[in-house]
């Protein structure tokens, strides 16, 4: 395993496990399996949220099951725990994102005991607003989230789902306030490049999409060192593996230049004799700009396969390859 800063501060395993599906769509068993191995491989960076998975669960079973496994391992003190708030709906059995509970002040005072109460611990190492939440106000938020920074809750603080402009007026109204800014943004992106305007996502709590990680990203990261992405599916939901699974359309990928790209990286794959999932995580490692790739997996297969990718090196002549694709 590799390591990487975060936010500046705390050392995390250059790979993220996401346990999203964890203890809903991949049983207890298996994800206990997939957590134990990934720690003995190294991994310290675990990434769940308040609303997992309340598309195949009830939501929160992912944090339940990190609690349980935590507890049983006692191994939480060499953990970073990521989790997220906002996106969890108010309405159980219904995950429609009309209903989610947003990023209001009292919603977060109230979810943050929910997590901590369910992963069974006394702080969040990085705790995330899950959405660009615009029909709150975003002082409210900040504000929110820099106490429980102040109060020792939580750690780090951070945001998913955002543009580049309403990260930096985060981290200027947090400055403002003297409290923790945001020092870590959670982003979609992957090898392929989507679509530029596809709708990849909500528009009715006033968010108008889920932003791939972009040229704007890259360029605040270049100027903010002290601000980490972290990519989510960076396998594309298993999309570069599984032959007869299509680029996702609702998310702007399938598209000729997309097609193209991706045969490029699986030439590269072949000739280094890896799989290009391998290569993708690789190649964010190889970033000019920090990135930890948060990948998903359901088997220990696929865990090893992601691991492995740690040990893949590209020269310089297949970085140009992959970026000029
Ligand atoms: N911030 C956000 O809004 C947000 C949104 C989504 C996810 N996330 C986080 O990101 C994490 C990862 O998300 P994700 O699962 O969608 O992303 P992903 O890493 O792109 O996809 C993971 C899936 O790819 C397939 N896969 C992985 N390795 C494989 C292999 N070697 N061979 C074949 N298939 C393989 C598996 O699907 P099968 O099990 O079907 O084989 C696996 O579940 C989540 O757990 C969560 O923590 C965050």
């Amino acid at each position: 395993m590799i390591y990487r800063t975060l936010g500046n501060r705390r050392s995390v395993s250059a790979l993220c496990l996401g346990a999203m599906n964890f203890g809903s769509s991949t049983d207890p068993d298996t994800a206990i399996a997939i957590l134990d191995r990934f720690v003995e491989a190294g991994g310290t960076f675990i990434d769940t949220s308040n609303n997992y998975n309340q598309w195949t669960g009830h939501g929160g079973e992912s944090e339940e099951l990190l609690g349980r496994w935590m507890h049983s391992r006692g191994n939480r003190d060499q953990l970073v725990i990521a989790t997220k708030c906002g996106a969890r709906t108010t309405v159980p059995g219904d995950p429609d994102d009309k209903h989610w509970e947003g990023l209001s002040a009292s919603v977060i005072d109230s979810a943050i005991k929910g997590s901590l109460e369910r992963l069974g611990t006394d702080r969040i190492d990085l705790y995330y607003a899950h959405i660009d939440n615009r029909s709150t106000p975003l002082e409210d938020t900040v504000g929110a989230f820099g106490r429980l920074a102040a109060d020792g809750v939580v750690d780090l603080v951070g945001c998913s789902n955002t543009t580049s402009w309403r990260l930096d007026r985060a981290r200027q109204l947090a400055a403002g306030q003297g409290v923790e800014p945001y020092s870590v943004i959670q982003q979609h992106y992957t090898y392929l490049w989507p679509s530029p305007l596809a709708q990849t996502g909500v528009e009715r709590l006033g968010t108008p999409h889920f932003p791939h990680a972009g040229v704007e990203h890259f360029d605040y990261l270049a100027e903010h060192p002290d601000v980490t992405l972290v990519a989510y599916a960076s396998l594309l939901a298993g999309s570069y593996a599984h032959l007869d699974r299509p680029f996702p359309a609702q998310r702007g990928y399938a598209h000729p230049t997309a097609y193209a790209r991706f045969e490029v990286l699986r030439q590269v794959a072949n000739e280094l004799g890896a799989t290009p999932n391998q290569v993708v995580l690789a190649w964010m490692l190889h970033h000019n700009s920090p990135v930890i790739p948060l990948f998903g997996a359901s088997s220990l297969t696929q865990l090893d396969e992601a691991l492995d990718a740690v040990n893949l090196n590209l020269d310089a002549d297949v970085m140009d390859r992959l970026n000029n694709a």
